[in-house]
């Protein structure tokens, strides 16, 4: 009988060891990453999270040696709903050589507990060991991918990170919008670092922050190494890359807009990327225009080719814009990459699209000497997109310029979709008589504008005023017209529970038809009321 006791005793001990032990590596393990942060041609970044306090290491080497060890000091951060700690480890691996494939593994610390009970020599909570490959030193060739607004639905992010996967590329950028709220700690694991996982460890991840990771400080802890500053630029072969935080609490759109010239004044690369979070051109969604009115005119001067933007939840490649007549302007295509898997945006094709669709997606960049290639991909891998342009002595081939669209055509577009029609001077009654203006300010445009107000509504709703045209002169200025109309039946404006202006009832739309040069569009706003 005290054998039994004694065997069960045992056999309790044990058990009760392994579940201590099974808990203390369970909570030492690394919680969010590892994640290459930046990749040259000479060093890397790299980071990753535990929930142990306690310096972490990196076991690195060329190939596969894990010969060399970088140590950390890890940034204590607090999780919101349950005051739970976690510590970011960041670290450089730095006198790397060029176009070399290396090995890594990080490791947290161990737990407490495991450091009272065991001999080991080694942390149980280490990583699998991954590769990464340098920036070679002389190539003449990158394949990138760019893909943004990944926030909020996880599975379909992860849906977009599986098909981007498929792809051999030397990096990513993710135009921002990564959590839903980033001031709220928690929402990093399951919405950006669990759908990353299998990309993010082997190839570097540059990221453009975006207006949802917010001002408390996270974004810049956990994804932003060590002496760096959110915008940054880097170089690959034939090819540089400038992100920018556009969205920073402080931040003035100019001083931004200089950085951006400045940066790529400097740079001699034949390709010259942008990534910021909030378009500067962008039909649909927010119809976001960040740095309006002077944005595309100091990018073109700049010699920017490409801004890959997000913010607005669709994809959206503009045609190459005309750079101001009489300067030594680029071609910008701008593209608004905003379907990582936050909930879609509407958006309709106009004049200035050569692609718009409302679609989860990603695009994939090959760049080789002279020519470049995009295709994008929709969340099931079907190219749903596809530009092949050459650029010779700095100038695009002439079949992509052919399809440009001038720059003040696409400014005023931006001018009358901003500009929305006054209040009615009274509530929509039947043959009550109301009035409103519309005041339009427009900077200088390259050529003159002509632009007609029309009413339009459903038949025998309004008698309805004749259409007026406007002509703006080439300095521009602000202009302003009055418009009449009549109901001819009960009107009504809908309630909204948030005291919001709905369109009134029968619908009643005004369309701008302008023609500028050769462009002619229209844009169109519903006559709204508040409730
Ligand atoms: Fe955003």
């Amino acid at each position: 009988m005290p054998r039994s006791v004694s065997i069960s005793s045992r056999l309790f001990l044990i058990a009760a060891l392994v579940i201590v032990l099974t808990a203390a590596v369970g909570c030492a393990r690394v919680t969010k990453g590892p994640v290459l942060l930046r990749v040259s041609e000479d060093r890397a970044a790299l980071m990753w999270e535990t929930e142990v306090e306690g310096p972490g290491e990196v076991l690195y080497g060329r190939d596969n040696s894990l010969r060399k060890k970088v140590t950390t000091e890890p940034i204590r951060v607090e999780y919101k709903i349950n005051k739970k700690a976690a510590y970011i480890h960041k670290v450089w691996l730095e006198n790397l050589e060029p176009g070399q494939t290396y090995s890594y593994r990080v490791t947290g610390p161990m737990a407490p507990i495991l450091q009272r009970i065991t001999k080991l020599g080694q942390s149980p909570s280490q990583s699998k060991v991954y590769k990464f490959r340098t920036v070679p030193a002389d190539t003449n060739e990158v394949t990138f991918l760019v893909y943004g607004d990944s926030r909020t639905d996880p599975k379909t992010h992860r849906k977009v990170v599986e098909q981007m996967m498929k792809k051999k590329v030397d990096f990513v950028v993710n135009c921002g919008d990564l959590v839903s709220s980033g001031d709220r700690y928690e929402q990093f694991g399951p919405q950006f670092f669990e759908p990353v996982k299998g990309l993010a460890e082997t190839v570097a991840l540059y990221i453009a922050k975006g207006n949802h990771e917010g001002n408390s400080g996270n974004f810049e802890k956990l994804l932003i190494p060590r002496g760096e500053k959110n915008s940054f630029s880097f170089d690959y072969g034939p090819l540089h890359y400038l992100c920018v935080d556009n969205v920073s609490k402080g931040l003035q759109s100019e001083e931004q807009l200089e950085l951006i010239a400045s940066d790529a004044k400097s740079s001699t690369a034949r390709w010259k990327f942008v990534s910021y979070h909030i378009p500067s051109l962008n039909f649909g969604g927010h119809w976001s225009a960040w740095g309006h009115p002077d944005a595309l005119r100091i990018l073109a001067e700049a010699g920017v080719d490409f801004v890959i933007t997000g913010h607005s939840h669709q994809y959206e490649r503009f045609r190459p814009v005309v750079p101001p007549p009489g300067t030594k302007g680029s071609y910008v295509t701008h593209i608004t990459c905003g379907g990582g898997g936050a909930p879609l945006s509407r958006v309709e094709q106009s004049l200035y699209h050569a692609y718009a669709g409302k679609i989860y997606h990603f695009c994939l960049f090959h760049i080789k000497d002279n020519k470049l290639t995009m295709d994008t991909f929709d969340i099931n891998g079907k190219i749903i997109d596809h530009l092949e342009i050459t650029k010779t002595n700095g100038k695009l081939n002439k079949q992509y310029l052919w399809t440009a669209v001038p720059m003040a055509a696409v400014r005023l577009h931006q001018d009358l979709h901003k500009t929305q029609p006054t209040r009615l001077s009274n509530w929509p009654e039947k043959n009550q008589p109301f009035t409103f203006t519309y005041q339009l300010s427009v900077p200088p445009l390259s050529e003159p504008a002509n632009i007609t107000f029309k009413l339009r509504c459903d038949e025998g709703a309004y008698q309805l005023p004749e259409p007026k045209t406007l002509t703006i002169p080439k300095e521009g200025g602000t202009f302003k017209v009055e418009l009449t109309v009549t109901p001819l039946v009960g009107g009504k404006v809908p309630k909204d529970k948030r005291g919001r202006a709905q369109t009134i009832v029968p619908a009643l739309w005004l369309d701008c038809h302008y023609e500028i040069g050769r462009a002619r569009e229209i844009v169109s706003h519903p006559i709204i009321a508040k409730p």
